[in-house]
């Protein structure tokens, strides 16, 4: 039984290194005592190394992005041997503001293979920018989903996550419908069983990411049939951020 997954996803924040150990230490207070849950903090690079001394036990490591290429003239990227170093282990790719900045699926492709040839977790983030009447949006799910996984490797696509995050839906007052999300988890476990196997879709994680608050993290995974949450703003806040946990750790199993 695999455990749930919760990524925080810092963005652009902290501005001051001193915070990324208090945001840190102040998580583990909170949530102190909790089990049963995979924590992943991705602060911004710069702060990677920094993070890296106080994310231990459930905590990992997550980067927010990563370049695919292993070395040389690519002025401002990181490499995934440069995150190895510092014991990272997940990366979120083509999250929609970094889609927004011009990422496509085929460079989403070549970081999510770059990422598992290092042995880093990738969490790949789709979802529609708006809904319509007729369901194109479906469309533009299965083709992010087929594009962006498509130079993965059938030994390797088991340790994929797929973060399904409608772009109308983060930074937004309220998350997705819980029960609108049961279908949304329905549909991708659909597409990727066409694309592989039903045992290889039941090994791969779906999460939510998208306004998700301490009150509705719960309904989310049990109703949204999420394997974990991806958490942008209430992930900045350690005592929010540890009742997510509380809350989802509480969560009724489905297996
Ligand atoms: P939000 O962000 O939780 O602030 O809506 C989610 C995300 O962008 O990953």
């Amino acid at each position: 039984m695999s455990k749930y997954l919760l990524v925080g996803n810092w963005k652009m924040n902290p501005q001051k290194e001193v915070d990324v150990k208090k945001k840190i230490s102040d998580f583990k207070k909170h949530s102190k005592g909790l089990r049963g849950v995979d924590v992943v903090i991705c602060p911004p690079h710069v702060f990677i190394q920094s993070a890296s001394r106080f994310c231990s036990g459930s905590i990992s490591l997550g980067a927010q992005d990563m370049f695919w290429k292993k070395e040389g003239s690519y002025t401002g990227e990181t490499s995934p041997e440069m995150l190895r170093g510092f014991d990272v282990q997940y990366v979120i790719i083509g999250h929609s503001e970094r889609r927004e900045l011009g990422e496509t699926n085929e460079i989403v492709a070549q970081k999510t293979s770059a990422a598992l040839e290092s042995r880093i977790l990738p969490i790949v983030c789709v979802g529609e920018k708006t809904r319509d009447e007729e369901g194109k949006y479906l469309d533009e799910i299965k083709t992010q989903l087929t594009e962006s996984l498509r130079k993965v490797p059938k030994t390797k696509i088991d340790s994929v996550v797929i973060a399904y995050e409608p772009v109308w839906a983060i930074g937004a007052s309220s998350a997705m419908d819980s029960h609108e999300m049961h279908q949304m988890t329905l549909f991708i476990k659909k597409t990727l069983i066409k694309m592989f196997s039903r045992k290889v879709a039941d090994k791969i994680r779906v999460l939510y990411g998208g306004s998700i608050t301490e009150d509705n993290a719960r309904d989310m995974i049990e109703l949204g049939n999420v394997d974990g949450l991806l958490v942008g703003r209430a992930s900045l806040d350690p005592k929010q951020f540890a009742l997510i946990y509380k809350n989802i750790s509480n969560a009724k199993r489905r297996f």
